[in-house]
């Protein structure tokens, strides 16, 4: 039996679209079981990506019992729930195998999965990243988050699917639109390192995919001024949404009360929970 534990992951966070991303402690579990008595489907993204593993060892694999033992993730939310089982079901199997996939190849069949490294690369090393697909593999370099950042992730009672997030983009962006993001996205990574939060703000506006896809998160404009009149440091849509999380100091007490009541006024039942960055990434918790 192996168990594994896999972070929620926010991806984009504002102008770094398929390219920042970052892990949250919030996590799925996932035991896997040797069993001859199941039928596993290819429907089962976890398991999918089990298969993924074992082929790329050329490992003959049996038929396993898989069980969610913790599912705090929610699904079609923005916040990685995806790269959970994709992530989950290629270390597990490999952990069944002994361990032959190092974690570059671990990092490249998940993105393979996934399509964009932007959640499977913080979800496998934990904390915040930065993630390029050069047309072979994944490279990867890790940003340093300020410890006294809380990210106040705001769950939507909806969700929005990532295929249907994708097709409300457009396919090319003017120059103009292109030198905005690099600037915002290589802002963001320095301002972070440096831990100068003030510029945080400047640094989360975004013109490759928030204007686009604010249209199907509805409240989104009122939950983001709420946001920043109770003293968050910035905004941005997780992924492709329909989580929006607020960034905030430590010390900001009273932010989740405040945005309750926002929510109560604006007659929205969504939910709020405040996070912190996950350092650790994907564990094998058990291996017998
Ligand atoms: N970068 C991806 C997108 C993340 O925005 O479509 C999806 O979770």
């Amino acid at each position: 039996m192996v168990k594994v534990k896999i972070p929620a992951t926010t991806a984009n966070m504002g102008p770094g679209f398929d390219t920042l991303g970052m892990a949250l402690n919030l996590y799925n579990e996932i035991e896997i079981t040797e069993d001859a008595n199941v039928v596993n489907s290819e429907d089962n993204l976890v398991y999918k990506s089990m298969v993924k593993a074992f082929k790329a060892c050329e490992y003959k694999y049996g038929n396993y019992k898989i069980e969610f033992t913790k599912c705090d993730v929610p699904m079609s939310r923005g916040l990685g729930s995806s790269a959970t089982c994709i992530v989950g079901g290629i270390m597990a199997a490999n952990a069944i195998m002994g361990n032959k996939l190092t974690e570059e190849a671990i990092i490249n069949l998940a993105t393979e999965m996934e399509g964009h490294p932007d959640n499977v690369v913080p979800a496998i090393v934990g904390g915040m990243a930065v993630s390029i697909y050069d047309g072979e593999k994944v490279v990867y370099s890790k940003v340093n988050v300020p410890d006294n950042l809380r990210f106040v992730v705001i769950i939507p009672d909806f969700e929005v699917s990532t295929s249907a997030a994708r097709k409300v983009l457009p396919k090319d962006y003017s120059r103009n639109d292109c030198v905005f993001n690099v600037s915002r996205a290589a802002m963001l990574v320095t301002a972070l390192n440096n831990g100068e939060i003030d510029k945080i703000r400047t640094a989360f506006q975004d013109k490759i995919h928030e204007p686009y896809r604010k249209t199907l998160i509805k409240n989104i404009d009122e939950v983001f001024l709420k946001a920043k009149e109770l003293g968050s440091v910035g905004e941005f849509i997780s992924g492709s949404g329909s989580t929006l999380i607020a960034v905030i100091h430590k010390d900001n007490e009273k932010f989740i009360i405040g945005m309750k009541k926002a929510f109560n006024e604006l007659q929205i039942g969504w939910a709020i929970k405040e996070l912190k960055t996950d350092l650790v990434g994907a564990k094998i918790l058990i291996e017998s």
